[in-house]
């Protein structure tokens, strides 16, 4: 990884591996994709080799216009429709009436409850029937996921949880897309290696941690939607109290 690309075909291959088994043992199986950089590669995996594991994004009416651009571009590549899952609209205005379009720069909890509203119900109405699903997920990008594992139970919402890409680094996965010519959110190219919500996404300084311009007004350990929680638990509650 660190030392160039000797390892990289090894981590190809176990990753294509995960994805194969994913497809013949648990179906149906979803992937999760946010439309960025990780996502890509596990987009052109599945797409490629036709697996039998369908994609989605949430789309959570706060996207940034390139983002919404690679569902477009997505479809002019590989002829593939990503499934779009929305948040109630009830939910959303009842939200914005009480405490305004902008409410998540307020608090931690204001913003985790635009969160759940835009990003965690909607996700529990897409894993719904699923035996499986996938993410894109990598150990580097924070804190709060040192210990991510490639597959686990997702106690939450009661079925498995693999990140194929938890060993990946920054590198690997901008070597793939080079590689391979898949297309990507040109975002990227404008100093944002992660990519949320507009309102909750900024650029980063080079040096500056990978996340750093996502929820950039909060403490590093809160950063995390609510999607992928452990034990049922986010991981920083964890960290918190230990
Ligand atoms: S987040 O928890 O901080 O928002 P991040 O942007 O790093 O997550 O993405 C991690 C993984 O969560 C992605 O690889 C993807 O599997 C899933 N994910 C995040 N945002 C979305 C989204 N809008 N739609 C679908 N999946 C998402
Ligand atoms: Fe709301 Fe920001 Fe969370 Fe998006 S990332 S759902 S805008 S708080």
């Amino acid at each position: 990884m660190s030392d160039g690309h000797h390892d990289f075909d090894a981590l190809l291959a176990s990753t294509r591996a995960t994805l194969t088994r994913i497809s013949s043992e648990f179906t149906p199986a979803v992937f999760a994709s946010s439309l960025a950089a990780e996502d890509m590669v596990l987009t052109d995996l599945i797409l490629r080799n036709k697996l039998p594991i369908g994609i989605f994004s949430l789309e959570t009416g706060r996207l940034h216009a390139e983002t919404l651009g690679m569902i477009e571009r997505i479809k002019q590549v590989y002829g593939y429709d990503i499934a779009l899952h929305r948040p109630e609209p009830a939910a959303v205005d009842a939200y914005v009436q009480q405490h305004g379009l902008n409410a998540f720069y307020d608090s931690v909890d204001m913003r985790k409850e635009c969160c759940r509203i835009r990003k965690v119900e909607p996700l529990k109405r897409a894993l719904a029937g699923n035996q499986a699903w996938v993410t894109g997920q990598r150990r580097a990008q924070s804190s709060t996921r040192a210990e991510l594992a490639i597959e686990e139970h997702d106690a939450a919402h009661g079925m498995t949880k693999f990140n194929p890409l938890a060993d990946w680094s920054e590198d690997d996965v901008w070597h793939y897309i080079r590689s391979n010519a898949v297309p990507y959110n040109p975002l990227h190219d404008k100093g944002y290696p992660s990519i949320g919500c507009e309102p909750c996404t900024r650029a980063i300084q080079p040096g500056e941690d990978v996340r750093a311009g996502r929820w950039w007004w909060e403490n590093p350990d809160t950063k995390e939607c609510g999607l992928h929680l452990v034990d049922g638990k986010l991981i920083r509650i964890k960290q918190m109290s230990a």
